[in-house]
């Protein structure tokens, strides 16, 4: 481990261990109201967000979380009484957490839904036209299937444009990788040889239109939990609390200066979830995308590089722990190396922006751990840590606490692996002056 003298940076104070505190929760109390609304990688479990929210904010405060992913912190402020701002690159997470923050009333949402499930029974027209071009899509989905897909998205599409509509892509969205031949466990889809085998032992089903059904009825549950969750907010705060989807880019966030009290986020890491791959199929259904590489370069922490890009880069950084990293990863090629330092300088990026939005002495709670990088151990909280305090933050305290695996998915490809969890309290200090790492 590289000692903090040698990472220019002062010790950070002992960490506290909440890994009690957290491990109650395992299980249903963490998928309450819409938390569990679409499935997304690495979601943190609410109770994190939660702790920080009550630790460094107060109702009526303003919350903002740059890599809000599905939205965790967003309906974590919403439910304390505090307002929140979101931003992600990634376009189904900004529907996911749209969806999970807007309460819908339950009656008006079922008898909506009601009648979408008969247009749909009853549409017997040909609706090809609706399926998306898909890069192998023969590979991925039966012809069944996609002409089951085609008519319920014809139908969901019909709707009037807007909150409700939102929900029912959601449900839309959410049964497109369980129709598709990729085994389900998978992170990334695959078609494999063990759901092959399970189709073969009639253990799948591919019928589209029965589990859109079912799929709704669930959901139709949770969106009556947040409506009535919402209800108590409303009773319970003076001012309901606002929730806006801001932006697209941490590294270039929409709020003037000085105007955040509190921001809570769990980042990316280098090269270990490809967001764009895991959810490439619902968002070609969703129109979301054409292809993937373009967004896929703009998320922090890709692993796409160039030659041009890196033929002539060589490492330099005045932190310490990441020259190690640095070095090690050069040693093993150029690529890597520059992979894992673009994606601190992108951190950078970040930590700059948020210390320029947030108020003096605002605090920005950043989850992270570790991960191994083509066996390289990064320690990935250390070097956020350092990158920190020249972004103008005071690293005021750790938490520490055990990593939660059925929440916190882990990578396991590509030899990234993510082990501890680490919540890093960050106080704005100084306004930021960092130009490079
Ligand atoms: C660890 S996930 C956040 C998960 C979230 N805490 C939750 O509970 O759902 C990190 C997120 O960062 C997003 N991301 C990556 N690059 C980004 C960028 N340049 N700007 C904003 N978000 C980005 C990814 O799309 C992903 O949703």
């Amino acid at each position: 481990m590289p000692s903090h003298h040698a990472t220019g940076t002062k010790p950070p104070p002992e960490a506290f261990d909440l890994s009690g505190e957290f491990r109650k929760y395992i299980g249903k109390r963490v998928s309450y109201a819409t938390h569990g609304i679409h499935k997304y990688p690495a979601k943190f479990i609410p109770q994190i967000p939660r702790y920080c929210l009550e630790a460094y904010s107060e109702v009526g405060n303003d919350v903002l979380d740059p890599f809000m992913g599905s939205g965790t912190t967003l309906l974590e402020s919403y439910i304390s009484g505090r307002n929140s701002y979101g931003i992600d690159i990634h376009p189904l997470a900004r529907l996911i957490a749209k969806v999970k923050t807007t309460p819908l009333d339950p009656e008006v949402l079922s008898s909506l839904g009601d009648r979408l499930l008969e247009d749909i029974r009853e549409d017997d027209e040909d609706r090809t036209e609706w399926i998306p071009e898909i890069p192998n899509r023969e590979h991925w989905f039966r012809p069944n299937v996609l002409t089951e897909l085609a008519r319920i998205k014809k139908n969901v599409w019909a709707m009037r444009k807007g909150n409700y509509q939102d929900f029912f892509r959601i449900c839309f969205s959410s049964i497109i990788r369980r129709v598709s031949n990729s085994d389900n466990d998978s992170l990334i889809p695959e078609v494999t040889s063990f759901q092959r085998k399970l189709d073969e032992q009639g253990k799948t089903s591919y019928d589209a239109l029965a589990r859109f059904e079912n799929t709704v009825k669930n959901k139709l549950l949770d969106a009556a939990d947040l409506w009535h969750l919402s209800e108590e907010v409303k009773k319970k705060f003076r001012d309901p609390p606002e929730v806006k989807i801001i932006g697209r880019d941490a590294r270039d966030i929409d709020l003037d200066d000085g105007t955040i009290d509190l921001a809570v986020t769990s980042p990316p890491y280098a090269s270990a979830v490809h967001y764009v791959s895991v959810h490439k199929l619902e968002m070609f259904w969703l129109d979301m995308i054409t292809e993937t590489a373009k967004l896929d370069g703009r998320v922090v922490g890709t692993a796409r590089a160039y030659l041009p890009q890196y033929q002539s880069w060589e490492p330099r950084t005045r932190i310490g722990g990441l020259k190690d990293v640095l070095a090690q990863l050069r040693a093993k090629d150029k690529k890597s190396a520059f992979v894992v330092n673009k994606y601190f300088d992108e951190m950078r990026k970040n930590l700059c922006e948020t210390n320029r939005v947030l108020k003096r002495n605002g605090r920005y709670c950043i989850v992270v751990g570790e991960n191994t990088f083509r066996k390289v151990r990064i320690p990935t909280y250390e070097i956020i840590a350092s990158i920190a305090q020249l972004a103008g933050f005071e690293l005021e305290r750790t938490f520490v606490f055990d990593v939660i695996n059925r929440h916190l998915d882990i990578p396991r490809w590509n030899d990234s692996r993510i082990e501890k969890d680490h919540i890093l309290v960050l106080k704005k200090k100084r306004d930021t002056v960092c130009d490079s790492l």
